[in-house]
Formats: C-alpha cells, sequence, structure tokens
C-alpha cells in the first residue's frame, strides 16, 4: 500500500530571457517554442501536501484563504494526475503562501504550480525523476516546468506530453547575474497570461516572432554560456520588447506595460552610457526585471528607486529549483 505523508516544497520563480507565448495544446501547456530562463532564489511559494484519508474532497489554502472557481480546478487537476500515477482516490489538504506579491509579473503560477508537483508527489509516495516533475509542474503551468531546474534552464517544447520539460543549461553558482525585481504596482493584472496565450497567435507578428526566435535562442544561449554579458543583455530587451508587441497587437490588444515601467527603461538606458549596465525584461505585468551584473547591482537598485511610480525592489540572485522541507504550514 502507497504510504501518504505529509510533505512541503519550496520552490522559486523564474524569469524568462526568451518567452513562452502562445499554446500549441492549451490543455497540455505545450509551447511553440522553446524558452529559457533563470530561477529567483528570493522570490520562493512553500506548499505543503497531505492526502488524508478522512478528507471528503480537497481543501486548497492560498495565502490562509480558501480558494474556489478557477484557481481551485488547476490545483485539483495537478491532485487528479498525482492521484492517477499513484493509484489512489484519497483527496489531500493543500496550503500554501508566496513571499511576494502575486500576479503583478512575477511569475507567481511558476513557483506554485512547481513546488505544488514536488509536495504532492512526494506526499502520495511518488518519487519523480526531474523531467517528470518538470513535466507535473508544466501541466499546471508552462512557466513552471523551468522552475523545477536548478540554476538557468531551457524548456523544451516537445511534442507531447512526455517530451515537453526543461532541462538544466547552468548552475546557479555558473554566473553571478542578479536580478532587481523593480515593482511599480501591486493591482491585479487586467488580463492573465493564460488569456494571453490563447490570442497570441492572433498577432499579424506571430510567424515572425516564431521565425526570429530560431536564431535569438541560438544566440541567447550562447552569450548566456559564454558570459558575453552585452550581446545577452541586448538580445534579452529585444526578446521583452517583442513579447509585448505581440501581446499589443493581439485581436483583443493587451496593455500590460504602464508609464513607469518606460521610465525605469529609460533610466537603464541612461546608466548605460555612464558604463553602469543593467538590462530589462518584462513578463505578463507591469513590473521590470533588471538583470545585471553583481557589481553593478547596488548602483542601479539604488537610481531606480528613485525613478517616481516605483514601488519597491527585491533583488535575486540565480536560485536553486524546487526542493523539499521541513517548514510544514499545517
Ligand atoms: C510572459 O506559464 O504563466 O511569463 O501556462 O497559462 O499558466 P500558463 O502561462 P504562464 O505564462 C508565462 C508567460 C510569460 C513568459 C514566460 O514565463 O515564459
Amino acid at each position: 500500500m502507497t504510504k501518504l505523508t505529509k510533505k512541503s516544497a519550496t520552490s522559486p520563480s523564474n524569469i524568462a530571457f526568451i518567452k513562452f507565448w502562445g499554446k500549441k495544446d492549451s490543455k497540455l501547456n505545450i509551447p511553440f517554442n522553446n524558452s529559457i530562463s533563470m530561477n529567483l532564489d528570493s522570490c520562493l511559494t512553500t506548499t505543503t501536501v497531505h492526502f488524508m484519508n478522512n478528507l471528503k474532497e480537497d481543501e486548497i489554502v492560498i495565502d490562509c484563504k480558501r480558494v474556489d472557481g478557477e484557481a481551485r480546478e488547476r490545483v485539483v487537476k495537478i491532485l487528479d494526475i498525482v492521484r492517477s500515477w499513484a493509484k489512489i482516490k484519497t483527496k489531500a489538504k493543500v496550503s500554501s503562501i508566496n513571499n511576494f506579491p502575486a500576479d503583478v509579473g512575477v511569475a507567481s503560477s511558476a513557483s506554485a504550480f512547481s513546488a505544488l508537483a514536488l509536495a504532492a508527489s512526494s506526499s502520495a509516495g511518488l518519487k519523480l525523476s526531474k523531467q517528470k516533475l518538470s513535466i507535473l509542474a508544466r501541466l499546471g503551468s508552462g512557466s513552471a516546468s523551468r522552475s523545477v531546474i536548478d540554476g538557468f534552464s531551457e524548456w523544451k517544447k516537445g511534442t507531447s506530453n512526455n517530451n515537453s520539460y526543461a532541462v538544466q543549461i547552468a548552475k546557479p553558482s555558473f554566473w553571478d547575474l542578479r536580478d532587481i525585481v523593480t515593482l511599480v504596482s501591486s493591482e491585479k493584472k487586467e488580463k492573465s497570461s493564460t488569456e494571453g496565450h490563447s490570442i497570441a497567435t492572433s498577432s499579424p507578428y506571430f510567424e515572425k516572432r516564431q521565425k526570429d526566435l530560431v536564431v535569438r535562442t541560438k544566440k541567447l544561449k550562447k552569450a548566456l554560456l559564454e558570459k558575453d554579458f552585452n550581446t545577452f543583455g541586448n538580445l534579452l530587451e529585444k526578446e521583452a520588447i517583442d513579447l509585448h508587441v505581440m501581446a499589443m497587437t493581439s485581436v483583443e490588444p493587451i496593455f500590460y506595460l504602464n508609464s513607469t515601467t518606460f521610465a525605469v527603461m529609460k533610466a537603464l538606458r541612461d546608466l548605460r552610457v555612464k558604463e553602469i549596465k543593467g538590462y530589462y525584461t518584462m513578463d505578463a505585468g507591469p513590473n521590470i526585471h533588471i538583470i545585471c551584473r553583481q557589481k553593478d547591482a547596488d548602483t542601479i537598485n539604488r537610481v531606480i528607486k528613485r525613478v517616481a511610480g516605483v514601488k519597491s525592489t527585491i533583488i535575486n540572485r540565480p536560485g536553486l529549483g524546487s526542493r523539499l522541507t521541513n517548514n510544514h504550514l499545517f
């Protein structure tokens, strides 16, 4: 008989250098293109899962609130997959906390579903390989596939459920980069990334982007592995702009960026003239991720915090992926 125990996992958010935008299969979260990211060591979700015989239904609590509706369904989908793999019918209690605000462009779904994948599979007595864990996390949220892996990773798009998962490109210690997450808004975004994905192919630039990505992805990976920071930064910014052009030109235009986003982008360009180099990238939200080297992080952080509209910053190093912890939430 399967031994069901309480298990907890901690998992990071990640920042995509090459973005996932558009799904070939929206049920399985199979992307059109490979994507590349770095885990953020200070933006974490911790999740505890316990499959318990006395429960009549799954109990899901996020940031101390019981969740219903779509958020609950997404969690139950993962619990159901784990139940089918472990051949059990037992319901689970799930509790999860983030140490950063959700829905503002820091990918909370990435840390949430990668933590859930590890905690739930372990609680059901399964010992999944990194590959299987990445697949399970992907089924919850595409970008979560990358958070499972330590350091820098590439999500190989694959062609089916079994071959679409992330692999490591480099360990966290490989390159001492910083991501200064610059929060310019704490409002919930108008359109989720899931909604954005669903209309991505309607942009007239979609096909062009897919073509461009073949070369851009290769170049960015090379620049990363050679630690060629300026080439890397330029590609990073091109890719970020591309994503937002796609969003703005979808059948229903989505405007994720706000005026403070643009003010921070300008401040970074001004700093670069003085040889203080930070490059921007933004996911599906107005907040900016400033990628820089350790030596420039404090100066950039000081300057950026003075830009009108900037609320706060979180300085991240390249982080580990999902791991078990004894820090149980119940
Ligand atoms: C812009 O992984 O959040 O952050 O699979 O629908 O949960 P779902 O989408 P999600 O999309 C992430 C979009 C992005 C780019 C990226 O992280 O690659």
